[in-house]
């Protein structure tokens, strides 16, 4: 273990404070916002959904993603070598490496479904362009989807695609690669999302979608539901699971956790928020179900794109800034990988990269699978693609981020903790109690009511 203070060299740094805003950006904003959000809100009734979201990112996200950014710049290396010199440092158990381990494998399982989804996005621009969807009646629009899932081979191509689109940017590594993609496609992606937006609103129920998002009905909420909003809450800020914390170990000792945290949740807040405002008036304005579950956008929004004028333009614009937001977010759930075989085991970034790749592209025929020769493969009811995500989402990310408010709260010195955050006393303040106690209860609380432990 190399020590903590010998830090990174600075071609291995974010060169601003703005880069290192927009490639945490890049990560927060994907799949999450933009087709995750909208259908589980959709599936949870709404505005009470939304409620307890918000609250989640307010109360734990914001701070937690604090939290994980000061473990990386501290620990200036990938998350297992991090935690483990942090754990030295404060004379600690060498286990707490363990919290870097989970966070790898996390990225990794994560990144094994994402790319499947992320498929699908980039597979519908040419379909999109095509202008196939004016043609086509609401119902063929939706079996057309159904075909594309059925077909392994079609899923298998889109998916690879989007592995090496990922591999050949992370390959070329942290400035060249992650800081150059994120200034050039993090703009882009809150302008298409902005001009969606205003497309909606002239053609769409908005005032309708307002409500449905933001007037909250608790009868509508179930136990379920409120770990679901727990788990996506880290998972749209990339919580949890060692992307934060390798980000972290790029940034300059100069840039300002606190601060530039707070920016990240708030673009990745707006990000779903207008999400949710792109694609509630279309689906309202079309008479369609927002409880469509993961086909929600694929089937919806090409009904509606093909009804309205323009549609085959603005639905062209929208499955690219998917796939935009998808491909910077994958990134991040490898790059937690990559640093570890490249600091840790000493392979090169090229070949690191390979063997990361081939790994996922391997786990990731489970997901495709689970959409049509495996969709009767069920544990416990669930798909091998359900399966994964409420691992991943409802318990590994949740499980990584108590893990880390528990070390930086209770093991890291506070005079540390408080060095890296930089932040006057009573924010810093703020910050400790809600590591210490507020965060841990909360998530213990959460985990034990979704087990049937407590009843809420
Ligand atoms: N935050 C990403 C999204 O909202 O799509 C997904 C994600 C990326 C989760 C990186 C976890 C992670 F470590
Ligand atoms: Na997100």
């Amino acid at each position: 273990i190399s020590n903590p203070s010998a830090g990174r060299m600075p071609a291995q740094q974010w060169s601003t404070r703005l880069a290192f805003v927009l490639v945490a950006a890049g990560a927060a904003v994907g799949l999450g916002n933009i087709w995750k959000f909208p259908y589980i809100a959709g599936e949870n009734g709404g505005g009470a959904f939304v409620l307890v979201y918000l609250a989640c990112i307010a109360v734990l996200g914001l701070p937690l993603l604090m939290a994980e950014v000061l473990i990386g710049r501290r620990g200036q290396q990938n998350p297992v070598n991090s935690m483990a010199a942090l754990a030295q440092e404060a004379g600690a158990s060498p286990l707490w490496k363990n919290v870097g381990r989970l966070g790898v494998l996390t990225g990794f399982l994560l990144l094994s479904f994402y790319v499947v989804v992320a498929g699908w996005a980039l597979a519908y621009i040419p379909l999109t362009a095509s202008g196939v969807f004016a043609q086509l009646q609401p119902a063929e629009i939706g079996q057309q989807f159904d075909a594309h899932l059925h077909n392994p081979w079609v899923l298998i191509g889109w998916g690879t695609l989007v592995l090496v689109l990922t591999l050949g940017i992370v390959g070329r590594g942290v400035r060249s690669g992650l800081e150059k993609a994120a200034n050039l496609l993090m703009p882009l992606l809150f302008l298409f999302l902005v001009i969606l937006v205003g497309f909606a609103a002239s053609s769409g129920h908005f005032a309708q979608a307002a409500a449905f998002m933001f007037s909250p009905d608790f009868s509508k909420l179930s136990a379920s539901g409120i770990l679901l909003a727990l788990g996506h809450a880290f998972f749209t800020l990339s919580i949890g699971g060692g992307a934060m914390m390798v980000y972290g170990s790029y940034l300059p000792k100069s840039v300002s956790i606190v601060r530039t945290s707070i920016l990240i949740a708030i673009l990745d807040t707006a990000a779903a928020l207008l999400a949710g405002m792109a694609i509630f008036p279309i689906v309202f304005a079309h008479g369609l179900e927002p409880a469509g579950g993961p086909g929600l956008i694929f089937v919806t929004l090409p009904i509606a794109f093909g009804q309205m004028p323009f549609g085959t333009l603005f639905g062209t614009l929208f499955f690219v800034m998917l796939s935009v937001a998808a491909l910077t977010s994958a990134f991040s759930l490898i790059e937690p990988a990559i640093a570890w075989l490249t600091e840790k085991r000493g392979m090169s970034r090229l070949k690191a990269c390979l063997l990361g790749g081939g790994g996922i592209w391997l786990l990731s025929l489970g997901t495709v699978f689970s959409f049509n020769i495996g969709a009767d493969w069920t544990l416990a009811g669930k798909t091998f693609f359900e399966a994964l995500d409420y691992l991943t989402s409802g318990w590994m990310l949740p499980l990584g981020a108590l893990c880390m408010a528990l070390f930086t709260a209770w093991v890291m010195k506070p005079e540390h903790t408080a060095e890296e955050l930089g932040a006057r006393k009573g924010v810093l303040r703020i910050w400790l109690r809600l590591m210490r106690y507020l965060v841990p209860v909360i998530i213990l609380v959460i985990f034990l009511q979704a087990v049937g432990v407590i009843a809420l």
